[in-house]
């Protein structure tokens, strides 16, 4: 692992952006595992921004998305679908039909979930996936848990979850209890991971995540074994290494 720590959110941003464009400038038509969030966010307005300067484009990119809220619709605007065109898709030039977010209401849960792994593999796999991380180490939504979740899948969210997720919603009852998200294999199958985590909420998580030991009870830390992982965090959430 990679652990680099910055002064603030634009440092991380700018950090993880370059990593990515230079991503796409050396591999046109790479493919993008996102994640939404509060972190990521500095780094979708550098990418936009560099887009913008005309230093990349992301007309062969295709994009998978970590996960997707169940009971709301892709058009209900605390919807991940939502999230990520108003703060990436819609700003630069990636094609609609290379663009992936899971349907946070399918049919067949099952079906569609391996269906959605199955898309990801078919495309070569995920060259670079974007990473937060929730206050109970939570990666995509995999929940701590008593084992390490394989492909993707439909979770019921934890209270510590819906606690965090509430801030966006106008009523309590309204907040999803249930979630659609890449597995914890699916997720380190990608060949390069950016995580990124900001504040002091987030400490214990990446204090277990680098220095507690491999354990589904805290699923983030699976990234120690992978051999390609930069975690990017600002001095709050460093503040327990
Ligand atoms: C949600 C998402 C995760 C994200 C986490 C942290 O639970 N499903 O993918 O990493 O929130 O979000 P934030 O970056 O806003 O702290």
């Amino acid at each position: 692992m990679e652990v680099k720590i910055f002064n603030n959110s634009t440092e991380i941003g700018n950090a993880a952006a370059e990593i990515i464009i230079n991503k796409v400038n050396s591999k046109n038509d790479a493919i993008l595992g996102l994640a939404t969030g509060a972190s990521p966010v500095p780094t979708y307005k550098k990418i936009i921004e560099e887009y913008n300067n005309g230093n990349v484009s992301f007309k062969d990119v295709k994009t998978f998305n970590l996960d997707e809220y169940c009971s709301i619709p892709a058009s209900d605007r605390n919807s991940y679908y939502t999230f990520m065109h108003e703060n990436l898709f819609n700003h630069i030039d990636i094609k609609e039909e290379n663009v992936h977010v899971p349907n946070g209401n399918p049919e067949n849960a099952e079906e569609y979930c391996a269906a959605y792994d199955e898309s990801i593999v078919a495309a070569g796999g995920i060259d670079i996936q974007v990473l937060g991380i929730g206050r109970n180490g939570h990666i995509g939504f995999n929940e701590p848990a008593d084992e390490f979740t394989a492909g993707t899948y439909k979770v019921k969210l934890t209270d510590s979850t819906i606690e965090a997720n509430k801030i966006y919603f106008d009523h309590e009852e309204d907040v999803p209890r249930y979630a659609i998200t890449m597995g914890v294999q699916s997720i380190i199958n990608a060949k390069e991971i950016i995580l990124i985590a900001e504040g002091k909420a987030k400490a214990q998580a990446i204090h277990d995540m680098i220095k507690g030991e491999i354990s589904p009870a805290c699923p983030a830390s699976i990234l120690q074994k992978h051999n390609n992982v930069h975690i990017f965090i600002d001095k709050d959430a460093a503040s327990l290494l």
